[in-house]
């Protein structure tokens, strides 16, 4: 799909599309796992919210949204 893409006429050779998505691909990468890492340690620095988590963990994804407000790793 991105090598058919065409702006102005142009359009991305092979290797600036690999390119671009392995950038992506990095950046996805880091982006999630270190956000992860900072819900866990604030997890584990809360163990209140822990306990609540776990007793109640169908609500994983707002879990996930409360962290990267409270400690996001962009
Ligand atoms: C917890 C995980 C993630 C966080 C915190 C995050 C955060 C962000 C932020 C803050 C931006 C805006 C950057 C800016 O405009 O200055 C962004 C853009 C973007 N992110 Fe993520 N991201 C995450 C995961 C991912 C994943 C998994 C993908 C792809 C598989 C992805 C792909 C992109 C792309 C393509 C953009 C550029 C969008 C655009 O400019 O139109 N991100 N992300």
């Amino acid at each position: 799909m991105l090598l058919a893409v065409e702006k102005d006429g142009e359009r991305l050779t092979e290797s600036e599309v690999v390119a671009n998505v392995l950038l992506i691909f990095a950046a996805a990468h880091e982006s999630t796992s270190y956000m992860l890492g900072n819900l866990l340690i604030t997890l584990f620095r809360n163990p209140p919210q822990l306990a609540l988590l776990r007793s109640q963990p169908e609500p994983a994804s707002r879990a996930v949204a409360e962290g990267m407000s409270y400690d996001t790793s962009v």
